[in-house]
């Protein structure tokens, strides 16, 4: 079987769940089964909850998990809805590893990659908004805030003018070509952060975490491992304020002379004071992983 996807922070991962001896864990980002299929070999005595919203991820999935039939559920869906439909089973842990497959960014038709023959970036290709809807149709003060808030691209305003007076484009690897001539270069492609600006408004990237880590909040879990792999700060940022929250004893509002919540609303610890981030021989055999940080909380 030829998979398409090298899971980062592998170990890592695994480790942090080793302890669950029974109950179910939520795989959020199955994927191509990577991180999946470790949990399933690890975790003996554990079901696993195979989610995604990509159908060809799903298939390849079920696929390679076959020998596993009997202890895995596949769901098709956003993960900002999954811990409601599961919210009745036992649940020990949570992985979500967010961000894009290699092989959304590899395949010429997915949209993602500056190759692509298509402006397309969905990850669930069943919704409407499309890159070329917001590439072609945004506002120039809609553009401007994508790219400022999503992608801190420090030239916003000129990459939204650039764009909106050179439009319509018609495939990434058209757009990706036109930023690359017009933009000034330095370590990075003139298109990798305005790509990721218009990757986070299409699929809603920051709302959904916020509203999974809302449902898991409401959830309350208990003794439950939750595991995080982000790829950019924005989402580091997200992770890390609700695992603040969630660690928090005392809930008063700040500079009150004397505590009168009780001192006991922390739902868990904090395990990674630091995220955890991949090794210099991970970033060299998969440059992929160059910018992932895994951050872990239990409830308790
Ligand atoms: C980095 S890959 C996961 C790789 C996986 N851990 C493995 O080892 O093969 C991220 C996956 O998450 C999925 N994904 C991203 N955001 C999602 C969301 N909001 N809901 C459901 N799936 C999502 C993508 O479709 C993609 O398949």
């Amino acid at each position: 079987m030829n998979i398409p996807h090298i899971p980062v922070l592998y170990n890592e991962t695994l480790e942090a769940f080793k302890d669950i001896n029974d109950g179910y864990i939520i795989d959020c980002t199955t994927g191509f089964a990577g991180h999946s299929s470790g949990l399933l070999n690890q975790n003996e005595n554990i079901n696993l909850i195979c989610n995604d919203q990509d159908d060809e991820a799903l298939a390849f999935s079920k696929k390679r998990l076959e020998s596993f039939s009997s202890r895995v559920i596949f769901n098709k869906g956003n993960f900002e809805h999954v811990i409601e439909t599961f919210k009745d089973y036992d649940i020990k842990g949570i992985l979500a590893d967010i961000g894009v497959s290699s092989l959304q960014l590899d395949k010429q038709d997915r949209g993602f990659g500056f190759e692509s023959d298509t402006l397309d970036m969905r990850m669930n290709q069943n919704q409407s908004l499309d890159a070329a809807t917001v590439v072609n149709t945004y506002s120039q003060g809609e553009l401007e805030r994508i790219f400022k808030d999503y992608g801190e691209v420090r030239e916003y305003k000129k990459v939204a003018s650039i764009i909106v007076n050179n439009r319509p484009f018609n495939s990434s690897k058209e757009l990706a070509e036109f930023l690359s001539k017009k933009m000034s270069k330095g370590k990075l492609h003139p298109a990798t952060l305005p790509f990721q600006a218009i990757r986070i408004e299409v699929n809603d990237e920051l709302g959904v975490l916020e509203r999974l880590f809302d449902s898991l909040e409401k959830a309350k879990f208990k003794n439950c491992i939750v595991a995080i792999i982000s790829f950019h700060s924005l989402e580091d940022r997200i992770v890390k304020n609700y695992f603040k929250k969630w660690s928090k004893s005392c809930i008063c509002p700040e500079g009150v002379f004397r505590c009168e919540c009780g001192n006991n609303h922390a739902l868990g610890k904090i395990i990674t004071k630091k995220p955890i981030i991949p090794t210099a021989q991970e970033i060299k055999q998969n440059p992929r992983s160059r910018s992932s940080k895994l951050r872990i909380f239990k409830f308790e």
